[in-house]
């Protein structure tokens, strides 16, 4: 049984749909207060309120881009000034633009730095006077298995995942002392609208390699995410694989 987070603050950005939705849910069983962010998918933001407030706890939704500085750090302005506190600031907002190389546009590689990489740098950078002046903290940003070997097409991708990695090393090291613990998920191709874009033959290829054998649910990179925020208190700067086998 999981440590009970209900005096605790969530901000989850991108946590309307997909992995982002199960990682606000579980935070939300567990009695945290959410501010759920999104950038467009409204309705199934709105949707996702209803459902928190069955299971009994509040939830805010702010609309942003995280991939632009201004909105990103007024989003975390945002759950302070509502909640006076952040907890635990979960970084799940991603895009994908495959394309090899040779076809990579600079606007394909400047959306996907941004929203994936810097958008942690400025949520991050936000959050942290607040956290330090609490003494507490926890930060789970969500980073790839490609971040971590590369893939084909995937340039931009890797790159951005992979600096999550290494942003979260770094920035761990500096809060350590101050009981903010900061962590990257790796998760393996999961089945969310992302993992849809990628072509049936392609996804193929991808399965024969998982030796579990399946891709992974939504919900079981949500588990992994609660556990570090609500059990993880001795955990920090660590890639963590939810990944069926992928890497052993
Ligand atoms: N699915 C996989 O196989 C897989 C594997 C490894 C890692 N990941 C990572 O897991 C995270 C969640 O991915 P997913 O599979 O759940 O993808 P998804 O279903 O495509 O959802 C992406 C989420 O990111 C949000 N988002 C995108 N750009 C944003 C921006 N500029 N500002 C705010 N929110 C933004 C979207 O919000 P709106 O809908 O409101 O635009 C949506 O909630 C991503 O970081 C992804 O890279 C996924």
């Amino acid at each position: 049984m999981l440590t009970r987070l209900d005096d605790k603050v969530a901000l989850v950005t991108g946590g309307a749909r997909g992995i982002g939705r199960e990682i606000s849910l579980e935070l939300a069983r567990l009695g945290t207060k959410l501010a759920v962010n999104y950038r467009s998918s409204s309705a199934e933001a709105e949707s996702l309120v209803e459902e928190i407030k069955q299971i009994g706890s509040e939830c805010q939704i702010i609309q942003a881009d995280v991939s632009k500085k201004d909105q990103a750090r007024g989003l975390v302005q945002q759950v302070l000034d509502h909640y006076g506190q952040l907890d635990i600031l979960v970084n799940n907002a991603g895009i994908t633009k495959d394309k090899t190389l040779k076809k990579l546009t600079d606007d394909d590689w400047e959306d996907v730095i941004n929203t994936n990489l810097n958008s942690v740098y400025y949520t991050v950078s936000a959050a942290l006077p607040n956290m330090l002046e609490r003494q507490h903290g926890r930060i789970i940003n969500i980073s790839s298995f490609v971040g971590q070997a590369g893939n084909f097409g995937q340039s931009n991708y890797a790159a951005s995942k992979g600096g999550i990695i290494a942003f979260t090393k770094s920035a761990a090291q500096e809060v350590a002392k101050n009981n903010i613990t900061i962590n990257a998920i790796a998760p393996g191709f999961t089945e969310t609208d992302m993992l849809s874009q990628v072509p049936e033959n392609i996804r193929e290829q991808i399965l024969s390699k998982i030796p579990m054998r399946r891709f992974g649910k939504p919900n079981e990179i949500a588990r992994a995410v609660v556990f570090l925020a609500a059990d993880g208190d001795y955990i920090t700067g660590q890639q963590i694989n939810v990944n069926g086998g992928v890497y052993m």
